[in-house]
């Protein structure tokens, strides 16, 4: 996959490029990410890419005539093999998902991305050399810096080797329209609450077992609109079913946030918030039984 971004705030990308899996990704080549200053494609001596609105009101419009030059240069000098998609970033797109990431990683060899600035750009860009509008999420930021890497970052995860383990990407939340099961790592005892029996138990079917379990519930009580649309055989079926009769009969257990309660002695212990989004709230270890 090859990226390139149009943005007039290259910088922002710097850390970002070099960091973490994106960082090896593109030192092994997988991934090519190439970021280009707007201004670069300017047509006037000041490299202005701004200018009043038409029709009066406030903030500035980002002129057409620097993105259409940049689009069509940079479409232009692509492999004639290239598969391209000319993506503008703005809250008025498609809501990016996990289905429309994994589109755009199968169907799509080069994009090229373009990061708005101001009230947006003129609209005849998004008409003369734009593929389809991406959002990432009802909200309105001020560029599209940050959604350029929301998406590159999503992208980077379908390419192969970029994630060592394939399977970290097979299960992850929406792969199969189910969220992901909870995880759990050292120590085994966190704040009065102890790792879930099964996985110590190294039985692997068991453990898959309860983690199927785990993931329609979370889904079930997070987010039971994605089981319209989920792969499920007959077994996840009477899963759920045990599983809503549970949520029913368990008076407060509800659909809401799967926040664990305290137990007893956990509230005894300083630290503690019985309210666990209370910025108060430090998550204490309890590193003492480790070696049981
Ligand atoms: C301040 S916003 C312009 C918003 C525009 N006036 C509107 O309300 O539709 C400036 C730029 O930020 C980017 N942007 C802001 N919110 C975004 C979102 N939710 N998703 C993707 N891009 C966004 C777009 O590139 C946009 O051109």
């Amino acid at each position: 996959m090859h990226v390139h971004v149009l943005t007039i705030f290259p910088e922002l990308f710097g850390p970002f490029l070099a960091t973490s899996l994106i960082g090896r990704g593109i030192a092994e080549e997988r991934l090519v990410v190439e970021v280009h200053d707007l201004r670069d494609y300017a047509v006037d001596k000041h490299k202005s890419v701004d200018d009043e609105p038409y029709g009066g009101g406030g903030g500035m419009v980002m002129t057409a005539a620097p993105w259409i030059r940049a689009v069509r240069s940079l479409g232009g000098a692509l492999p004639p093999t290239a598969r391209r998609r000319r993506i503008l970033l703005s809250p008025q797109g498609r809501r990016l998902d996990d289905a429309k990431v994994r589109q755009l990683a199968a169907d799509y060899s080069h994009l090229i991305l373009l990061c708005g600035r101001y009230e947006g750009i003129d609209e005849r860009v998004r008409r003369t050399v734009v593929d389809e509008e991406l959002s990432i999420g009802d909200y309105v930021l001020s560029g599209g810096e940050l959604p350029a890497m929301v998406l590159i970052e999503a992208l980077s995860r379908q390419i192969p080797g970029i994630v060592g383990l394939p399977d970290s990407v097979e299960n992850d939340s929406f792969r199969r329209g189910l969220l992901d099961h909870p995880h759990y790592t050292r120590p085994r005892r966190v704040e009065g609450l102890e790792v879930p029996p099964v996985l110590l138990s190294g039985d692997h079917r068991r453990i898959a077992a309860w983690r199927r379990r785990k993931a329609l519930e979370a889904t079930l009580r997070k987010r039971p609109d994605l089981l319209a649309r989920a792969e499920l055989d007959d077994a996840d079926r009477r899963l759920l079913e045990e599983l809503r009769a549970e949520l029913e009969a368990t008076p407060g257990s509800g659909l809401e946030n799967d926040v664990p309660e305290a137990p007893a002695e956990g509230l005894q212990r300083p630290g503690w918030r019985r309210n666990n989004t209370d910025p108060a709230c430090h998550l204490g270890e309890d590193t003492s039984d480790e070696s049981a």
